[in-house]
């Protein structure tokens, strides 16, 4: 099963034949995944948080987006990302209307699933445009973490950081990320060397140990709310989000079966391969290169 979702993505992020391959819709979440820097292909350290997720959701997928996840050439790597979280999107929003998704992403992946929901994020990076209303009231959370074109002080903003990321970010495309505020939590902690515009590599990497817990309730709670108010299944026509609405007493969603698939198979993300020393010292070595690369672009 994990090769059949693999096999799906690599087709939709690689094929302009994409369009030709159906997905298999998901009973539970449908969560899109975009690794950090460097990390080796696959959900990279975010994998640890999708399965947590996976095992309180049942019958979900995990669909890593396939895109190069190069620092050494940011803004081709992070517009491949873009293209190919797009199409994902797209692809499972329309095969599968009313169905749940959840969008995670880490680093690079966290400013490709901003820059996905919200459009580009500005100059230097590619132009893309934001994903459609239709395929969003499908996402039920966005969950990201390390973004390098974070803005501080906004609603949706977790963790201790006050300045803006390495990148800016447009404000038009800001607005368009405050329409789904409800959905979104973008992490960031003082002195993260992209996010927060800091010296300390350290923090850019501890996000999972800090916060994984949230991120994981988070995840799970908006998927419980966006079913348990569906008892009609027109619920996502009119309202897809019970966004501000304090439903606070719910939860318990003993109604909770989707109204919206056949049983799919669940895709058994991959286990966590960890963090490893390895992985940090190359994403410092890149770092340098796109520093550099970043300052002679600008
Ligand atoms: C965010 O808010 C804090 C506290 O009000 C402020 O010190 C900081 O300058 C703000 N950051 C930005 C980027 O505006
Ligand atoms: C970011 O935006 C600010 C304010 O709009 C601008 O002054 C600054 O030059 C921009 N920085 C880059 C790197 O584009
Ligand atoms: C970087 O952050 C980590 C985690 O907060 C901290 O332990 C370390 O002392 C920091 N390093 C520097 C040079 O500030
Ligand atoms: C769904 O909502 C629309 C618009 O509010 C309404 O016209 C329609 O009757 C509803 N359908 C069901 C099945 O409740
Ligand atoms: C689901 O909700 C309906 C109406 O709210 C109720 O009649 C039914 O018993 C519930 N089913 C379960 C399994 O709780
Ligand atoms: C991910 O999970 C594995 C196995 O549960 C664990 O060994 C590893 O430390 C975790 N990594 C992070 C970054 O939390």
């Amino acid at each position: 099963m994990r090769g059949l979702a693999l096999s799906l993505s690599l087709l939709a992020a690689s094929s302009t034949a994409a369009a030709a391959t159906q997905p298999t819709c998901a009973k539970g979440l449908y969560m899109v995944v975009a690794r950090g820097s460097e990390e080796p292909a696959g959900t990279g350290v975010t994998g640890n948080l999708t399965s947590q997720i996976a095992a309180r959701v049942p019958n979900s997928q995990v669909v890593p987006v396939d895109y190069p996840a190069t620092l050494s050439d940011y803004e081709d790597s992070e517009g491949d990302g873009v293209k190919a979280m797009q199409t994902l999107l797209n692809n499972y929003g329309q095969a599968c209307p009313g169905s749940k998704i959840a969008i995670l992403g880490y680093s690079q992946g966290a400013q490709v699933s901003s820059d996905s929901v919200c459009g580009s994020a500005g100059e230097p990076f590619i132009d893309d445009k934001a994903m459609s209303d239709e395929v969003m009231n499908s996402v039920v959370a966005i969950a990201i973490f390390g973004d390098p074109t974070h803005v501080a002080n906004l609603t949706y903003d977790r963790g201790t950081s006050v300045k803006d990321g390495l990148f800016n970010r447009s404000s038009a495309s800001v607005d368009q990320c405050k329409k789904y505020a409800s959905r979104i939590i973008s992490y960031c902690d003082k002195g993260d060397i992209y996010c927060d515009s800091g010296s300390n590599l350290t923090v850019h990497h501890l996000y999972i140990d800090r916060y994984g817990d949230e991120i994981v309730d988070f995840v799970v709670s908006q998927y419980e709310k966006s079913t348990s108010t569906g008892s009609g299944s027109n619920a996502t026509a009119t309202a897809p989000f019970p966004t501000t609405k304090p439903t606070s007493g719910g939860g318990s969603g003993s109604n909770s079966t989707a109204p919206t698939r056949t049983g799919a198979p669940t895709t058994s993300p991959t286990k966590g391969s960890g963090a490893n020393m390895l992985t940090s010292s190359l994403m410092l070595g890149g770092l340098l290169a796109a520093l550099t690369a970043v300052s002679q672009m600008l």
